[in-house]
């Protein structure tokens, strides 16, 4: 990359990719937005409608032959991913791409294989991991606030049943990944966002390791009610075991070499409102729980600096009281948001507000801006090819884990220097 240059991008799969416009406008220094391919006409339409300077492609093999694009963004359906990201970088092209990563374990090696061998930049877009709360969450971690963090849990609950079935009645990818006959689904299908924070917050893949992984899951019920209730009686989706390839719920336990454990919980089924946000830490001085709905806010007990005293530094054996006891009474958690001025995330002191302009509660700004400050200096980007397959590999594990009925499977070392 010549320096001084934006980096010319190009995005494949426009629908997810038209949420970044926003970010996009905004890093216009650092990035070009300069082709656009999506195998539906009406997709490719839509982008020239609003930016008809743009190339745009209905392959990816033509999009990965033009010499003007120095990176793709990834943003086609899931079970494309690491194929079209092998491809590019194999074509000379820098890779963000969206999550998972890879939905199988050949995938995921082969992966690491071609950005070792071709040295480009490849980073994967969890936008989670740049949300302000979780950052705030990390810089807290990495500052030893939670002391020695010995448990960790995340997870993505999210009713998206209705991104099973397109409105004429076919299936979706997403829907031929849940119903009818073809490779078991019954697992995590969607482990980065919840892992991707936690791994971050415990140091994964530097500090420490994702070792063994076991996952159960429920039945399969709340996509045939949903089924049964929007779609014609003879439809072959509507019939009694056509989502029986799935489950509702997957519960995820991971074990780590320094002995944390780590908890995820993955539904995209079961009936509720919306929440962003399912996480918690708990270490030896403090502990964090994230909102359970809008209407929350995150909280955090600190030993020693939030309102109270310890629960164990009480009286129960006749040992004095600590001092202060008195007055300030049992431990009480308290707003993340007030210990902005000793935590909040320097990422986000700086860039917070055009962040929030974008999408995801921001992830959508920093990871575009993150990937494009990556490929221009060369350096790691923040969320590796490691990282990248690590977090995506549970998504597998968990699928023979639980075939298996729940048999514990070893995480790969992707990376022997770790
Ligand atoms: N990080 C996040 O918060 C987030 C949010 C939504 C989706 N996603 C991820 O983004 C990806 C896309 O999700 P979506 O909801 O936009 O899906 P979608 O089905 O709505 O869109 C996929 C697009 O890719 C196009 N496409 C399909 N095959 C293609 C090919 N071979 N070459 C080029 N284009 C092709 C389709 O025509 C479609 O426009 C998924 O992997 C999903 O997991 C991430």
């Amino acid at each position: 990359m010549p320096p001084n240059r934006p980096i010319r991008l190009a995005i494949a799969g426009g629908h997810r990719g038209a949420s970044f416009a926003t970010a996009l406008d905004l890093l216009r220094e650092d990035i070009t937005l300069t082709a656009i391919c999506d195998t539906s006409e009406q997709v490719r339409a839509a982008w020239l409608k609003s930016n008809p300077e743009l190339k745009a492609y209905d392959s990816f093999d033509r999009l990965t032959d033009d010499p003007a694009v120095d990176a793709v963004f990834v943003a086609t359906p899931m079970t494309l991913h690491a194929r079209q990201s092998v491809q590019a970088l194999n074509s000379g092209k820098h890779v963000l791409s969206e999550v998972i990563a890879a939905v199988t374990l050949e995938e995921c090696w082969e992966l690491v294989e071609t950005v070792e061998r071709t040295g480009y930049t490849y980073m994967m877009a969890e936008n989670y991991c740049y949300r302000r709360e979780t950052m705030f969450v990390r810089n807290m971690a990495e500052k030893n606030a939670f002391g020695e963090i010995t448990f960790a849990e995340g997870g993505y609950i999210h009713d998206c049943r209705d991104l099973n079935i397109h409105i004429d009645g076919t299936r979706t990818w997403r829907g031929n990944l849940r119903a009818g006959k073809g490779p078991s689904s019954r697992g995590n299908g969607y482990p980065t966002h919840s892992l991707g924070p936690v791994a971050q917050w415990l140091g994964i893949n530097r500090t420490d390791r994702l070792l063994r992984t076991t996952t159960f899951v429920t039945q399969s019920a709340a996509r045939s009610d949903w089924a049964r209730s929007v779609l014609p009686r003879d439809h072959r989706d509507a019939a009694p075991q056509a989502w029986a390839n799935s489950a509702d719920s997957a519960s995820t336990l991971i074990q780590t070499e320094r002995g944390r454990v780590i908890s995820l919980r993955f539904d995209s089924a079961s009936p509720r409102p919306h929440n962003m946000v399912h996480y918690g830490i708990q270490g030896t001085a403090g502990a964090f729980l994230s909102r359970r709905h809008d209407d929350e806010e995150p909280l955090v007990w600190l030993d020693g600096i939030s309102p109270g005293v310890s629960p164990a530094n009480f009286n129960h054996s006749g040992m004095a009281r600590p001092e202060g006891h008195e007055t300030q009474g049992h431990a009480r958690w308290q707003l993340l948001w007030d210990l902005s001025d000793r935590y909040e995330h320097p990422l986000w002191k700086e860039h917070g507000e055009d962040a929030l302009r974008s999408g995801h509660g921001g992830g959508d700004y920093l990871v575009l801006r993150d990937f494009a400050r990556a490929v221009s200096t060369g350096e790691k980007p923040p969320i590796d090819v490691y990282d990248a397959v690590t977090w995506s590999c549970i998504t597998p594990l968990s699928i023979q884990s639980v075939q298996q009925n729940g048999q514990p499977m070893d995480v790969p070392r992707f990376n022997q220097n770790i």
